[in-house]
């Protein structure tokens, strides 16, 4: 009676760690869990923060910034400027499924033996995005290249001939210098001391955190937060969309909007996005527009659950449609870990619409899809 006791405690114990391992994230996933540990199909935890998604040839391709190593308090003109980790570059993983995500390297490294170039570790390499131009047959990235201390505040592209990568960095600017957005005032032009669109005319807008998005006719746009961030700009892109095209409008004026993530629905678009606190979570907001220049029109929180008011404590990064399921659109979000930044982890939750078509963002802890009602 006893052997058969003691047997039946180890069996329990194994059956215990084997229901425990196939919690473990490094099981294959059968669901989102929002918030949780996401491993990649090597059993490591994903590393693609502020990331995008690019959809092609049946393949998702998620490219994010890789945030490896000790968090460290950053010091802007002797004060405390937040926290930052050394910038590793831009990561990709691959999938079919969404759930399942295995390690494709850096799709662009950052640069460890020259502190002087934009890639340099010490610098900030933020919210890569990539696009795919059917004409050129280059995949294009563009992310938020920064200094330091966050003063640099430049756009940076990179092109490659496939979707892993490695992609070849073409450089740095700002936006559209020499060009007033499509919606100035003559009071807009005035004033460049207090006035950061007249002060950077010349030289090239600021342009922080950034989103890339690809409309129907082909023609791409680069939505940035600028003119030291309270104002966000969407600007065309070139055909190739190596550049700005020369045309771009002013969006959520003195709105300090951040972490822009666009996608549109039954010929509207739509904006998901933050407002500026750092690392710590405020509250979401999101806004339509029939012309993707503008009028934009708020449409307040999407967020529902616990923690709405503060967005699930995240900050939005992209909206993926998923492949072949008309309106399945999935919202994308960082929740910042700020003092272990390699931490951070993923909330990823279906983006609905209300009785109002309003987009909304209903917590869960976990799904899959297809998402029915
Ligand atoms: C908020 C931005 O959305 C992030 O991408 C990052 O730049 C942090 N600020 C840094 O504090």
């Amino acid at each position: 009676m006893k052997k058969k006791s003691s047997l039946s405690f180890t069996a329990l114990v194994f059956t215990c760690l084997a229901s425990l391992k196939a919690l473990c994230a490094d099981e294959p996933h059968a669901n989102f869990r929002p918030g949780q540990i996401w491993n990649d199909t090597a059993g490591q935890p994903i590393n693609a923060h502020g990331g995008g998604i690019l959809f092609h040839a049946g393949v998702y391709y998620w490219y994010g910034e890789l945030k490896e190593g000790r968090t460290y308090l950053s010091q802007v003109n002797k004060t405390w400027g937040g926290t930052r980790v050394i910038a590793g570059g831009v990561s990709c993983y691959s999938s079919t499924n969404l759930y399942d995500w295995k390690n494709e390297g850096l799709a662009l490294p950052s640069v460890a033996e020259d502190p002087d170039h934009d890639l340099a570790c010490e610098n900030v390499i933020e919210r890569p995005k990539v696009i795919y131009n059917a004409r050129t047959k280059k995949f294009v990235m563009w992310l938020h290249q920064d200094s330091p201390n966050y003063a640099a505040a430049r756009s940076g592209v990179a092109v490659s001939d496939t979707p892993t990568g490695p992609f070849k960095y073409l450089g740095s600017f700002r936006p559209n210098a020499g060009v007033w957005p499509i919606n100035v005032t003559a009071k807009d032009k005035k004033h460049q001391e207090t006035n950061f669109l007249a002060r950077d005319f010349r030289g090239g807008q600021m342009a922080r955190d950034m989103t890339l998005f690809v409309d129907d006719d082909g023609k791409a746009y680069q939505f940035y937060a600028s003119e030291g961030n309270p104002t966000m700009q969407v600007s065309l892109l070139t055909d190739d969309y190596l550049k700005p095209a020369g045309k771009y409008a002013r969006i959520f004026i003195g709105r300090s909007t951040e972490a822009p993530a666009v996608f549109k629905r039954n010929g509207k678009y739509y904006m998901i996005a933050s407002g500026c606190s750092g690392w710590d979570p405020n509250t979401a907001r999101s806004a339509v527009a029939d012309n993707i220049f503008g009028p934009w029109t708020e449409l307040g929180n999407p967020c529902r659950g616990e923690n709405a008011d503060k967005t699930f404590l995240c900050q939005s990064t992209f909206v993926l449609p998923v492949a072949g399921q008309t309106n399945q659109l999935i919202a994308m979000f960082d929740r910042w870990n700020k003092w272990h930044l390699q931490d951070s982890r993923y909330v990823w939750l279906p983006l609905e619409f209300d009785m109002d078509g309003k987009p909304l963002v209903q917590w869960r802890d976990q799904w899959s899809l297809p998402l029915t009602k």
